[in-house]
């Protein structure tokens, strides 16, 4: 017994990183491998791209772009081909996730619609119309609560013949509209106020129409008026796209809604179901995308046939999906720190809550992995970001409450380096990109990862690290 128990604690030490990933998780997996103990992320050689650039380093893989764009589309048009649906898909993309040029440029190489959420998305779609990425036909979903210059962008829009449907999201928003659109039948849209998950401190989302309140509203306000026609209702299920019993349940109260309307409102043929596709923030990630499409155009058939009305088109508004994945942020490890018999720190040369703010707002795990060291043992470890604040560390993962990451000595040739990976939506948005943040630590070097006609490799610095000298302006100096 002894020596099985001294034999098992051997081998069990003599486990390296390598061993521990491929042990734990299906590995290498889409997008991860590992050649020479050095990972790559996209068939990108982390290291190389590392020892170009330094860390700590952001980088857009812009290929995941367009894939993740058309797998949907594909899983879409195939569910509804199956089930003989009559309406079509739309795929948008909501800004909000990200809006740098070079993801929109990219969103629309692939013949997409736009949801917007502020005022200034909308000199964005103009910036694109003018570099002919969207045409006059391309849906510009206008959802969220506007104040009066995002009304009054939406409006100009509108009167310049743009394809935009304002998604209602209180009722005073029309009068804004009704004052000042100058074309008639303008297409309008309702968003729905949902039920929230049963753990959430409060009912009713803020967002929307009260679902009682639809039906009059729409007879009071839009029914007889030649300036519009209502075209869309829309609803989005904050815990996102699952397969549980509250997202059904959720699903067919909005079908419900829906069939109650359509049944006064002959215009209506279009669902926007929102964002929330979920997607891999784990390498134990399981989710079946086919089922889950499949199950989402089935359902809203079958409701449809047995109450005998047409099937809507259907709108999605993917962010995360679209732009997650194609991101990852690289650090170093610059020093370990042994503060107890049991506590290990990494420090990274950079901080969580301004590079990932999702990990410390919301307490996000996304995939972490080491790039390079993969033939050491490995250790648990806490991770510290670089401001003083507490919480400015990472110390769990999807899958399990700990961290495991190589074990370095401190005469190591070569540092660690970790990168976190599906990144891409979010973060930069949160953490306000460029400004100045927690203990002014610097927003990271931000590299565009691309392929050439060859397939090869190509990369350009998107933005160099922060300055000193633009923080200071920021701050008046
Ligand atoms: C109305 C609406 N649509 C779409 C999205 C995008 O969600 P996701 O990034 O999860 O796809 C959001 C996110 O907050 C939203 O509020």
């Amino acid at each position: 017994m002894k020596e099985q128990k001294e034999r098992i604690y051997k081998e069990t030490k003599e486990k390296n990183y390598s061993d521990l990933i491929n042990q734990t998780f299906n590995f290498p997996q889409e997008g991860f491998k590992v050649t020479d103990n050095e990972l790559s992320f996209n068939d990108i050689p982390l290291m190389d791209i590392i020892k170009q650039y330094g860390t700590p380093l952001k980088i857009t893989y812009l290929p995941k772009i367009g894939q993740q764009i058309q797998k949907a589309k594909k899983l879409f048009n195939v569910a509804m081909a199956k089930v003989d649906y009559k309406g079509k898909y739309f795929y948008c993309y909501c800004t909000k996730s990200s809006h740098f040029s070079f993801i929109t440029d990219e969103v629309l190489k692939n013949d997409v619609h736009i949801e917007t959420s502020s005022a200034f998305d909308i000199p964005i779609i103009k910036e694109q119309f003018k570099k002919k990425h969207l045409s006059k036909d391309t849906y510009i979903i206008c959802n969220g609560y506007k104040r009066p210059l995002y009304q009054q962008n939406i409006v100009e829009l509108i009167n310049e013949g743009f394809n935009v449907i304002p998604v209602l999201d209180h009722k005073k928003e029309i009068d804004y509209y009704q004052k000042h659109i100058k074309v008639p039948k303008t297409k309008l849209g309702i968003r729905i106020s949902t039920e929230e998950e049963p753990s959430f401190l409060f009912y009713s989302s803020r967002l929307g129409i009260r679902h009682t309140d639809i039906l009059s509203y729409y007879k009071e306000k839009i029914k007889d008026n030649p300036k519009f026609e209502l075209k869309l209702l829309h609803f989005f299920i904050n815990t996102g796209i699952k397969d549980t019993i509250y997202y059904w349940t959720e699903l067919i109260k909005c079908m419900n809604i829906y069939l109650e309307l359509k049944k006064i409102c002959p215009t209506l043929d279009s669902l926007n179901i929102g964002g929330g596709m979920p997607i891999r923030n784990s390498l134990g990630f399981e989710y079946d995308y086919e089922y889950m499409i499949e199950e989402i155009v089935e359902q809203i058939k079958s409701f449809c046939t047995q109450n005998e009305i047409d099937e809507p088109n259907i709108f999605t508004e993917f962010g995360s999906y679209t732009v997650g994945e194609s991101g990852a942020t690289l650090y170093s490890i610059i020093d370990q720190k042994q503060q107890n018999d049991r506590e290990t720190w990494y420090m990274i040369d950079s901080s969580f809550i301004t590079t990932l703010p999702d990990t410390w707002g919301i307490n996000q795990r996304f995939i972490l992995l080491a790039v390079n060291h993969w033939d050491k043992p490995f250790q648990n470890v806490n991770l510290g970001g670089l401001t003083c604040d507490s919480m400015d560390y990472y110390n769990s993962e999807a899958h399990t409450n700990q961290v495991f990451l190589p074990k370095i000595s401190d005469d190591e040739k070569q540092p660690l380096y970790i990168g976190f990976f599906h990144t891409g939506a979010y973060q930069e948005s949160l953490a306000g990109y460029g400004g100045t943040q927690h203990c002014l630590i610097p927003a990271p070097k931000h590299i565009l990862v691309d392929r050439d006609e060859k397939g090869e490799i190509t990369t350009r610095l998107f933005a160099k690290e922060q300055s000193y000298k633009s923080m200071l302006k920021i701050l008046g100096y």
